[in-house]
């Protein structure tokens, strides 16, 4: 049921826009899919001008010829539900279904995503269109999956979304008491006396309520989850054999919780975009594969888009080097993906992304990049057995979104606090010593780890800290960084030592924030350096490891220390350190693997992959990989 139904080996394809091209076109594109080694493509993803011209109006004819030429050629259909670009016709029909923006501007058609997802209209319209695709294509043969919409994450705030927001907030909290409680109306006279004066978090005159913007982000999280919901219940009656995926996109702007979302697809579906062009972008793709693989709850997934030749950046899209795009391809393969797909098959010659590289580029089939493409779909059926394989990791890092959320739009910390740069930074520091790991929700399953790093999980629960203090009794070593626990999931802060009412557990209380300025290290006694943060802290049976070396407040105040508690213990890092001063940590821990800076090692079921992104030959054991070459062999006994 999760496999592409029908798609044999790993798969390797791309988003597919037959619609955008002469017909006569397709028969070349046909043939290089099949040079290619190209198995699974998706189609229709924003195709719903060309299948319903005009409401209620239908024009199939075009998809069905596309369809059985792609399967006559051997190649399966991720067949997409067009509803996240809806036509010009819809939007002037239902200008009240448009994506309003916090300021009350409407995002009139001309981009994509412009709806509103809580309006009646747009959810009628998604379904109809939905219906139709089901009821035309579920039995059809090249049909291996269908892929719902496109990258939730719009966010509306339309009266719709207010309507909505208030019959989620009902539910949530009962009453107007309770909800004025947990979001501290008291204060600014923010206490509301009827529903209906609740609105979404609008432009409004200064600051806004964090936990009016938290809840606000959970509930469109909800409402885009229902969306999806309600497309994938029709398809799946359509016929229950074909699994049913969204492609996720990740950032801070996406109001999606993926650890409430994962149990809702058959196969995660991920893009992957990184954002800068130096190793960062070897770094961000397996961060990037390692979240996608934990909100998998550890099985296989799919890389549903990378770009093809280019890294998008500020400074334009950078070119990537010869083989770098089979790297990152292993690089998710490696790391649990059933394959690797892209955007794009064409480079298109029109529209917004008429630059944006595919894998037949503009110049077409005789180029560096096509070669590549064809390449990499050679040696692809070589691994195959790999495909199902788990990967096994014994360290996790907690991956909170909504301290992401809760702290990326809040004007008034202490500091800035980059929650999604400390988590990159732990992950960056572990992969380069060699070491594999999961990402794990706060309140999810941490009994398989023997360690967890919680880099400043702000936003901590109740539940969330009775999980950390049930796994470090029962044996875990648990690693917690500044401002961990400083609020609870009303955005409320912890009182009496912040840490989320933990101060058993890290034998420690956090008495007060001491930002510096941006730039400014402090020195640790035999530990590097900190910047930006640090807390002082005050010993409540936690041993010190080391110091604050300068600093008039904090000079020779504990920075990092440990705690027994239960069979575990429990370590608490006051300050934002530098990478130098974790990796010394977790060398004193004893996290090491097989790995090592710009080569990637990772271990799937019996396979050994080994990713070399330097430009020297590196030796991983007894097996030599070329300099900017990847090779699978034998894990180890
Ligand atoms: C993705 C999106 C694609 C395309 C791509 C460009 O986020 O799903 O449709 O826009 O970005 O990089």
């Amino acid at each position: 049921m999760h496999w592409p139904k029908g798609v044999d080996g790993l798969c390797y394809g791309g988003d597919y826009n037959p619609e955008q091209w002469p017909e006569d076109v397709w028969d070349d594109d046909v043939a290089l899919m099949r040079e290619a080694g190209v198995n699974l493509v998706s189609v229709g993803v924003f195709a719903w001008a060309r299948l319903e011209p005009k409401e209620g109006e239908y024009d199939f004819g075009w998809l069905d010829r596309a369809l059985d030429k792609l399967h006559e050629g051997g190649i399966g259909v991720d067949l997409a539900t067009p509803t996240a670009s809806p036509p010009p016709w819809f939007t002037l029909a239902h200008p009240d279904a448009l994506n309003t923006r916090p300021d009350g501007t409407l995002q009139v058609h001309g981009s994509r995503d412009t709806y509103d997802v809580h309006a009646p209209a747009y959810r009628e319209a998604s379904l109809r269109i939905a219906a139709k695709l089901a009821e035309r294509y579920a039995e059809h043969p090249a049909l291996a999956m269908w892929h719902v919409h496109n990258e939730y994450g719009s966010t509306s705030h339309s009266p719709h979304a207010e309507r909505a927001f208030r019959v989620w907030l009902r539910r949530k909290y009962g009453s107007l008491e309770a909800l004025n409680q947990a979001w501290w109306g008291s204060f600014w006279s923010q206490a509301y006396s009827e529903w209906d004066q609740i609105l979404a978090p609008r432009a409004t005159q200064y600051l806004t309520n964090p936990a009016h913007e938290l809840d606000f982000k959970r509930f469109t999280s909800d409402a885009l989850l229902d969306h999806f919901r309600t497309q994938r219940d029709l398809l799946r009656a359509a016929n229950p054999q074909i699994p049913i995926t969204t492609n996720y996109v990740f950032g801070d702007w996406v109001p999606v919780d993926q650890w409430r979302w994962s149990g809702e697809v058959d196969l995660v579906g991920f893009a992957s975009y990184p954002s800068a062009a130096d190793e960062t972008a070897e770094r961000q793709s397996a961060l990037h594969a390692d979240l996608a693989r934990s909100w998998a709850g550890g099985e296989p997934w799919l890389l549903m888009e990378q770009s093809a030749s280019g890294v998008h950046t500020r400074h334009g899209a950078i070119a990537k080097s010869p083989g770098r795009m089979a790297r990152h391809s292993m690089i998710h393969i490696s790391r649990g993906s059933k394959g690797a797909m892209f955007f794009q098959w064409r480079s298109g010659r029109g529209g917004a992304e008429q630059w944006h590289s595919a894998l037949v580029p503009h110049a077409g089939k005789n180029t560096r990049v096509f070669r590549e493409v064809v390449e990499f779909g050679r040696a692809l059926p070589g691994i195959a057995e790999a495909k199902d394989a788990p990967v096994e990791a014994d360290v996790a890092i907690l991956w909170s979104p909504e301290s992401w959320w809760a702290t990326g739009g809040h004007a008034s910390l202490p500091a800035d606090v980059d929650y999604f740069e400390n988590v990159a930074q732990i992950h960056r520091v572990l992969r380069d010593r060699g070491v594999t790991v999961d990402f794990v929700a706060p309140e999810g399953e941490l009994g398989g780890y023997s360690t967890v790093i919680a880099p400043s999980t702000y936003v901590l629960s109740k539940a969330a800290a009775e999980n950390l203090r049930w796994f470090t009794a029962g044996g875990g070593r648990l690693v917690a960084s500044y401002f961990t626990g400083a609020v609870d999931e009303h955005c409320q802060i912890w009182l009496d030592g912040f840490l989320g009412g933990l101060t058993d557990l890290f034998g420690i209380r956090v008495l007060e924030h001491l930002p510096q300025p941006a730039g400014e290290l402090r020195a640790l006694w035999n530990f590097g350096a900190a910047e930006r943060f640090c807390e002082l802290v005050e010993l409540r049976g936690a041993q010190c490891v080391t110091q604050y070396a300068t600093g008039d407040v904090i000079e020779n105040q504990p920075a990092v220390t440990v705690n027994p508690f239960g069979e575990g213990e429990a370590w608490y890092v006051s300050c934002k350190l530098v990478d130098d001063a974790w990796d010394r940590l977790f060398e004193a821990l004893e996290l090491n693997g097989p790995g090592m800076p710009g080569v990637d090692v990772v271990d799937r079921g019996r396979w050994r992959f080994i990713i070399n992104h330097t430009d020297a030959e590196a030796q991983v054991g007894h097996v030599i990989v070329p300099a900017g070459a990847w090779t699978v062999d034998e894990r180890p006994a």
